[in-house]
């Protein structure tokens, strides 16, 4: 296939996750950890300084969370259930920050209960609650920013809250014998936009001055979330422009005075050291004269594809079949019809392309396995294998 397979895998690790799922039966997802091990070691040494706080929710499997706590990573915990997953693995306490700003009380109370003892937050109502039941512990604030036309799976809306709201709230944590520890944002998740760091970096040093200069809290960090990006169909910067431009960002808005900075990559660690492998149901055209044929593939949108919602996440589809192609549209195997992965964009395969056939889905590592369904239409979720 007309494909450059080196901007995804280095050959080394393709030909040993298609050997490793040649006698597996699709779909299913392998992870190659030696590359998370090399993302990771790749995103710290552009960032010597910073704190890595990976987002679990990105894959939580045991050999990732296992190889990150071996390389002292810090977690970004969403739920209790993810908590229960990094303290099995030995993860301690002060290596977990508690990041959903959307928790149950209960939650709250059981995270202190294990020892951690820092909370994002952004509203009074779940400030209120932290006081509550993890009486004292540094709390960090979520802002909204801008860039969700730029990112190609957007986080904005639903979580932060505005400059003057963040300000309040640290007023509030104070009162409340907390410790405002610090701002975070979210860019928005495969950010293509760099300049979106700049604008959240600038709002986040305007709001450390308003609270030293007017209300005498000296806050301490600052988290800068995900939104590093992952090779898919269309081309992004390389991690290495992104932190060149990040780390200008930071000097020309903190200058001397830099605070500690935490990071939270999720996708960009793990997206591409995953590749899923599907098989070909059918292949149809729905006329004769139609000019494009429907693939029909054994994994779906509710199988682990669902950031293919809106066609959002635009993934790379590889077959061993070689000759002319055309574009084709890719859906999945319920009996639902929004389980249409790409109708509009329409990825190139082969015309020698059968039933039968495997598709090798690139760059999955992330926000795959843990969006399958359990039983969505009999089908089971999708299994996942580490090499
Ligand atoms: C709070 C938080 N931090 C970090 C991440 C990871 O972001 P990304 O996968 O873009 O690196 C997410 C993703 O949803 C998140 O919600």
């Amino acid at each position: 296939m007309n494909i450059d397979i080196s901007r995804f895998y280095a050959p080394d690790s393709f030909a040993k996750i298609k050997d490793f799922a040649s006698e597996l039966e699709t779909p299913c997802l392998v992870i190659d950890t030696d590359v998370v091990n090399k993302q990771y070691t790749e995103l710290s040494s552009h960032f010597p300084d910073a704190k890595i706080y990976y987002a679990v929710k990105a894959n939580p499997e045991k050999p990732v969370l296992e190889l990150l706590n071996q390389k002292r990573s810090n977690f970004d915990i969403a739920s209790t259930y993810e908590l229960e997953r990094v303290l099995a693995v030995g993860v301690t306490p002060e290596r977990i920050s508690f990041g959903n700003t959307i928790k149950k009380r209960k939650d709250i109370a059981y995270f202190y209960e294990k020892g951690i003892r820092l909370y994002a937050t952004d509203s009074k109502a779940d400030l209120r609650n932290i006081a509550e039941f993890a009486p004292g512990s540094k709390v960090y604030v979520r802002i909204l920013t801008e860039g969700s036309q730029t990112a190609d799976w957007p986080l904005s809306r639903k979580f932060g809250c505005q400059n003057d709201m963040a300000i309040d709230l640290m007023i509030l944590a104070k009162e409340l014998g907390l410790v405002p520890y610090g701002v975070s944002f979210h860019v928005g998740s495969q950010q293509r936009d760099i300049g979106a760091w700049d604008s959240a970096i600038s709002k986040v040093s305007h709001i450390f001055k308003r609270l030293q200069d007017e209300h005498d809290i000296t806050l301490k960090m600052m988290n800068m979330g995900g939104g590093f990006p992952a090779n898919y169909s269309s081309h992004t910067q390389s991690l290495d422009v992104y932190a060149a431009q990040i780390t200008h960002f930071l000097e020309a808005n903190f200058k001397d005075d830099m605070p500690e900075i935490f990071l939270e990559p999720g996708r960009s660690l793990v997206a591409p050291a995953g590749m899923l492998i599907s098989e070909v149901v059918l292949i149809s055209r729905k006329d004769k004269f139609a000019l494009h044929r429907w693939v029909y593939t054994d994994v779906g949108k509710f199988s682990g594809l669902a950031e293919t919602l809106d066609e959002s996440i635009k993934y790379t589809i590889y077959c061993d079949k070689d000759g002319e192609e055309e574009g084709a549209v890719i859906a999945g195997p319920t009996c639902d019809s929004a389980d249409i992965m790409y109708e509009n964009y329409k990825p190139m395969l082969p015309l020698t392309l059968d039933i039968g056939d495997r598709l090798y889905w690139f760059s999955t590592g992330a926000y795959t396995a843990t969006y399958s369904a359990i039983e969505f239409n009999g089908f089971p979720p999708l299994r996942t294998y580490c090499i």
